[in-house]
């Protein structure tokens, strides 16, 4: 078996270091300014995989120092219900950050409980005008999409601070993480192309990426050889598929073992982005906490 040309881009000490910051910005908003962010995080139903994140999400945020706010509604809570509880949350002092786990039942309408967190507290960035600060190039006004942010430091980890010029193709244009990381790496003067499913010969355009972030949701779909020789891989994917024996195994959207040895960097899945997504909601939360109480803070 040959090796492993590409670095593994290590989401989960990157993610470490930054709660790391996190957890001393936190005591001096608490100790200096007596602030202590919250942040409030809204499951409905019952779903095993939400309840999974939203158990972890309430323990990292207690871990780094803030408040956790743990809201668990019934499958069968109605739109208006929690619109009602969505604002109470913009209203309670103590909560600077409010999340609603999505995919919701299908009798809630997603775009509006959306549009019902108040964008000071919108710490998925997922509301239109956080999506139009973004959007605009006000990117130090907007809370950013926790995913395509971790997902920039990831790809500064291995290219350094300046991405200037580079050819980045991002796969799939959702958004919760195509489009804002596609406006992220175009803020960082990137040449950017979304490619998805219409795309024509999408290999053809994979491989003259310099930079590639995968965020499609389909195993394996990236091979090696779409790769070009030392490029910058970030596999946003998280697909449950069963493995030769039977097992059940969390993959990419990146075929890695043929790409580990084409890419100059990728990111492993689990370890890679994952971890960076729960430290970035921690990090817009802290952001949200300073900006709503006018507190000036080093970038974190
Ligand atoms: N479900 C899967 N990813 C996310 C996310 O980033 N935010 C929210 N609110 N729900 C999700």
């Amino acid at each position: 078996m040959t090796e492993p040309a590409a670095q593994i881009l290590d989401g989960k000490a990157l993610a470490a270091r930054l709660c790391q910051r996190l957890q001393s910005a936190v005591a001096t908003l608490k100790g200096e300014y007596g602030q202590q962010p919250g942040l409030a995080v809204v499951l409905v139903g019952d779903d095993p995989a939400s309840e999974v994140y939203v158990r972890n999400k309430g323990l990292q945020t207690t871990a780094v120092g803030m408040l956790s706010f743990a809201h668990r509604l019934p499958a069968d809570t109605s739109e208006a219900a929690l619109l009602k509880l969505v604002r109470e949350l913009n209203q309670d002092d103590r909560v600077h950050g409010i999340l609603v786990q999505l995919p919701l039942p299908p009798q809630i309408g997603q775009p509006a409980v959306i549009a019902a967190i108040d964008p000071a507290k919108d710490v998925d960035g997922f509301h239109e005008v956080n999506a139009g600060r973004l959007m605009t190039g006000a990117t130090v006004r907007a809370l950013v999409p926790c995913t395509a942010q971790g997902c920039v430091m990831l790809i500064k980890e291995h290219r350094g601070g300046n991405l200037a010029g580079l050819e980045a193709v991002v796969l799939g244009r959702s958004n919760i993480v195509g489009k804002p990381v596609a406006h992220l790496l175009l803020e960082e003067n990137c040449t950017v192309t979304v490619a998805h499913s219409r795309t024509r010969d999408v290999a053809e355009v994979c491989r003259r990426a310099d930079i590639l972030v995968a965020a499609v949701g389909r195993p394996y779909l990236v091979q090696g050889s779409w790769i070009m020789p030392g490029a910058t891989v970030i596999d946003v994917g998280i697909n449950r598929v069963i493995d030769d024996a039977g097992k059940a195994r969390l993959v990419g959207d990146v075929d890695f073992a043929s790409a580990c040895r084409v890419a100059g960097a990728i990111t492993p899945v689990p370890g890679g982005v994952g971890p960076m997504t729960i430290a970035c909601l921690l990090r817009n939360t802290v952001v949200a906490a300073c900006r709503q109480r006018n507190i000036e803070m080093a970038a974190l």
